[in-house]
Parts: C-alpha cells; sequence; structure tokens
C-alpha cells in the first residue's frame, strides 16, 4: 500500500537547505564506529541522507552509494557537491528500490520527521530491500529531547518550524525494530553551545536483517 509522507515537512526541510549553514560536513563519529564493527559491502543507502556528509563517508569505506530525501534541495545540493552518489527524491513511505538491495541502509535522524505510522511503513520498507545479514543503523530522537522544543508534535525551534516530530521512548524504538535480530542500542546527549539548559538527546541502534 502506498502511504504519502506529510506534505510540510519536506518544506520545512527545504527552507532548511536554503541556508548554507545548514551543510554538515563531518559525519557523526558513532556511525564511524557502528561501521568499524559491520562487514564490508557493496551497496549502501543513505536514508535521508540532507546535506549527505553519510554518503561521503560510505563512499569512501568502499559502498556505492544511493542517497534518498524527501527535500528537493537536499538532493540538488547532493547531486552539486558530492560526484559518484546515485540520489532519489523520495515522495512515499514506500521506496523505489528492489527486494534485497543494499548490505547497509543507514537512517541517521530521520525517522522521527515522520508519523509512527510512516517510521513503521518506512521501517518495514528497509527491512525489504535489505539483503537478509544486511545491517541498519541509525539515529531516532529520544522523548527526553529539549532542545526541538516539541509541542503538541510540532517543532518549536525556529529553524525548523511549522514541521512535526514523533519523539521516542526506547520501548518504541525497540517495537519499531522488533522485525530485526542483533539489535543494539546507544545514547547521545549534548548541549547545544551557549545553551545549557536545553538538551539535543538521539537513540543510536544497529540491527541485522
Ligand atoms: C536531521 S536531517 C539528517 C540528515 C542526515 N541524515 C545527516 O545525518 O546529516 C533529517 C533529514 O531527513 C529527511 N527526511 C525525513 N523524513 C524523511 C523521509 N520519510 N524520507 C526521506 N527523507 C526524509 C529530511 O528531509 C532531512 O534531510
Amino acid at each position: 500500500m502506498t502511504q504519502n509522507l506529510n506534505k510540510s515537512n519536506p518544506e520545512v526541510w527545504d527552507n532548511h537547505y536554503q541556508r548554507e549553514k545548514s551543510r554538515l560536513i563531518f559525519p557523526d563519529e558513532n556511525l564511524v564506529r557502528i561501521l568499524s564493527r559491520i562487514p564490508q559491502g557493496e551497496f549502501a543507502l543513505d536514508h535521508g541522507a540532507g546535506s549527505g556528509r553519510h554518503s561521503v563517508l560510505l563512499k569512501s569505506c568502499g559502498f556505492q552509494v544511493t542517497a534518498c530525501d524527501y527535500s528537493a534541495k537536499s538532493i540538488e545540493s547532493i547531486q552539486r557537491m558530492i560526484p559518484g552518489v546515485e540520489t532519489d527524491i523520495i515522495r512515499s513511505s514506500n521506496l523505489p528500490y528492489e527486494n534485497e538491495k543494499f548490505d547497509l541502509v543507514v537512517s541517521w535522524g530521520v525517522l522521527h520527521y515522520n508519523t509512527i505510522d510512516d517510521a513503521h511503513c518506512i521501517v518495514r520498507e528497509i527491512k525489504r530491500i535489505l539483503k537478509a545479514g544486511g545491517y541498519f543503523a541509525g539515529t531516532i530522537r529520544s522523548s527526553s529531547d529539549s532542545h526541538l522544543q516539541t509541542k503538541d508534535g510540532l517543532i518549536g525551534l525556529t529553524d525548523l518550524s511549522g514541521g512535526s516530530v514523533r519523539l521516542y521512548t526506547l520501548e518504541e524504538l525497540k517495537e519499531l525494530l522488533k522485525d530485526f535480530t542483533n539489535v543494539e542500542f546507544g545514547y547521545m546527549e549534548r548541549c547545544p553551545i551557549g545553551k545549557l539548559e536545553e538538551r539535543i538527546c538521539h537513540w543510536i541502534f544497529q540491527a541485522k536483517n
């Protein structure tokens, strides 16, 4: 069944990526650590690739990389800045890839910008497009986060205002990943510089198909 994604969030991310300062260059070291623990494969998907910092990392690890995002601005920027990466703009929670195509899917800081029903649908799709024994790695915002200033499911932070977000307890994340094996969790929390009262909180996960 095709399920269309929330219309406003891609626009919110398009606005975000209009600003040069939104372009992240360096990979998250938590992903670097995960990549050092899992076997090298051939094909990787950077799901919700943003400015493509993890597409660059995956390429440097020897993967043939596909980057997808529901923000057209994100994909335009990847096409402009990162040669040798296949790209797709995603319009629905159904992913346009064949069964068992990828050895690794990375979805870093993405799933919570979707309804919980869409997130479940996307994770089922990720399972479908992963090879047997392939890996799924990602992060998802934790319910302890205060930085996004979430109220009634809407983001209060000026940069992403108008967007919606669904924060996750660890139990909810376990439910999302229940069809995978070897599921392992981590957690990261930081205060933005100058805002000691705020918390940016993510669950980290690694799972095997
Ligand atoms: C916080 S950014 C993370 C970008 C990148 N993964 C990184 O770590 O730098 C979230 C990204 O997820 C994208 N996104 C959220 N939900 C998506 C979905 N259902 N399909 C495709 N992209 C999605 C947004 O457009 C945005 O680029």
